[in-house]
């Protein structure tokens, strides 16, 4: 069993603090937090655990079946943080591995008192007598909300002797969200790693690339790199969309055949130590674009640089977004996608919003422990009277994507030789005062470098 790196136990328990002064802040409480079920794929065959990620981001604790409590003291001094955990079980540990048990976890994970996961419905009634209010993940699964009943009724239970329930509950995940967007030094490392390990997996599949193979030759080409890396899983089922598939969004690596004349369009990603990275590139089959394919790439080239310029801190989170759209728009009405005489300007089209038929995502989103990571994208608090929320400004250390594209789909309006293309770049970006750092670049990017590291393997036959 490899120890707890102890950097992150650090950040855990400052985290946990962080939680606990603001419960106290509210005038006291209970935060109880669960970490993700064990989910079944078929008869005695388990889908690969994953740990709940705000659970991971207060413990580090990756083993199923766990519950970290945090009860609020009247000081910091007087905090407790209370883990739940799996019994050791020598039976269970020979089939299915280490088992911390509460003790070892409590001394491998700094909390102040640990106790079998099997102790929780009697022990969370005493916990939560008295409390003014209960954190939780509220409404979040039908499985922890009967808990939570239970515990409550529990507490109930105990009102003739003069105890009292929580009279308040509230999502504990509006907290750790604002907390998560914005990523410490050590989460920023690990993630400049996972953005490493996928940068070179889309290397490796570009190099892989020839005519004849499948779309899951490349994905395994990307499973390879990322488990050789010791990443432990995909950070999201992988998209190899070879030819017309590119315009299915969320296309999966299938059987379909990479063809001479076709792009491909890689979407992939590993999970290295619980965070994401996300990288999309699309390239050539036989190494070389064609002109109308060179056309399109360079104006999602020139979008996503146009964004990138805009990621920085103080700028609102649309407008990297609201930038790319105008160059795509504007590279539409250019090569004749959208028709000038019907369209008008290239502020009318964004006024129409017709560049949809091409362009149908937005341009990012928040990455971290999860691909498409917490945190609200408005300004947080109540709307105003009229209108929305305004935009968040960026602020260093929110961690973004940057992924535009153009999909387009066979029809009479459309000028045949752009049918079926389908692209999107994306990159990874850490929000910084100055430039934005691009975590993937490892990984080329413009039309003219991809065609020279394909050709580096001979693969531009
Ligand atoms: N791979 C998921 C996304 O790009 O949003
Ligand atoms: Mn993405
Ligand atoms: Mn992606």
């Amino acid at each position: 069993m490899t120890a707890p790196d102890s950097a992150l136990l650090q950040a855990c328990r400052a985290r946990r603090e962080r939680v606990l002064a603001h419960l106290r802040a509210a005038g006291g409480g209970v935060a109880v937090l669960p970490t993700a079920p064990e989910v079944m794929r078929n008869r005695d065959s388990d889908f690969p655990y994953r740990h709940d990620s705000y659970f991971y981001y207060l413990s580090a604790f990756t083993e199923p079946e766990a519950v970290l409590v945090l009860l609020a003291g009247p000081a910091a001094g007087q905090d407790r943080s209370i883990l739940f955990c799996r019994p050791k079980h020598e039976e269970r540990e020979i089939w299915d591995g280490y088992r911390y048990g509460p003790e070892a976890a409590r001394e491998a994970f700094g909390f102040d008192e640990a106790f079998s996961i099997e102790e929780i419905d009697t022990r969370m009634p005493q916990l939560l007598a008295n409390q003014p209010m209960l954190s939780y993940p509220l409404a979040a699964s039908a499985e922890i909300d009967r808990r939570v009943r239970r515990w409550l009724d529990g507490v109930r239970t105990q009102g003739r002797a003069g105890v009292t329930a929580p009279g308040a509950a509230q999502d504990i995940r509006k907290l750790l969200d604002e907390m998560r967007l914005i990523k410490d030094a050590g989460e920023l490392a690990l993630m400049r790693r996972a953005g490493e390990i996928s940068a070179s997996a889309h290397v490796r599949a570009m190099q892989a690339s020839r005519a004849g193979l499948r779309e899951y030759h490349l994905e395994a080409e990307l499973l390879y790199e990322f488990r050789r890396h010791g990443a432990q899983s995909v950070a999201y089922n992988s998209i190899v969309a070879a030819g017309p598939n590119a315009c299915v969004l969320h296309y999966r690596a299938g059987p379909a055949e990479l063809r001479d004349g076709d792009l491909c369009l890689i979407d992939a990603g590993c999970e290295l130590d619980g965070y994401a990275a996300d990288i999309t590139r699309t390239f050539p089959v036989s190494g070389r674009f064609s002109a109308p394919q060179r056309e399109l790439y360079d104006i999602v080239l020139a979008a996503q640089q146009a964004a990138i310029a805009q990621t920085r801190a103080g700028v609102p989170y649309n407008v990297p977004h609201d930038e790319a759209v105008r160059v795509l728009a504007q590279g539409m009405l250019d090569t004749g996608l959208l028709d000038r005489n019907k369209e008008g300007s290239v502020d009318d089209v964004i006024a129409s919003g017709s560049y949809r038929r091409f362009y149908m995502h937005r341009t990012g989103h928040w990455l971290g422990m999860d691909v498409h990571d917490v945190g609200e994208y408005r300004v947080p608090g109540p709307a105003p009277a009229e209108g929305e929320r305004p935009w968040r400004p960026l602020e260093p250390g929110m961690v973004v994507t940057v992924e535009p594209g153009i999909y387009v789909r066979p029809a009479e309006d459309v000028p045949e030789h752009y049918w079926h293309i389908g692209i999107r770049i994306e990159d990874d970006a850490v929000v910084t005062n100055a430039e934005c750092e691009l975590l993937t670049r490892g990984v080329p990017v413009v039309a003219d470098e991809i065609e020279a590291m394909m050709r580096e393997r001979g693969a531009g036959r």
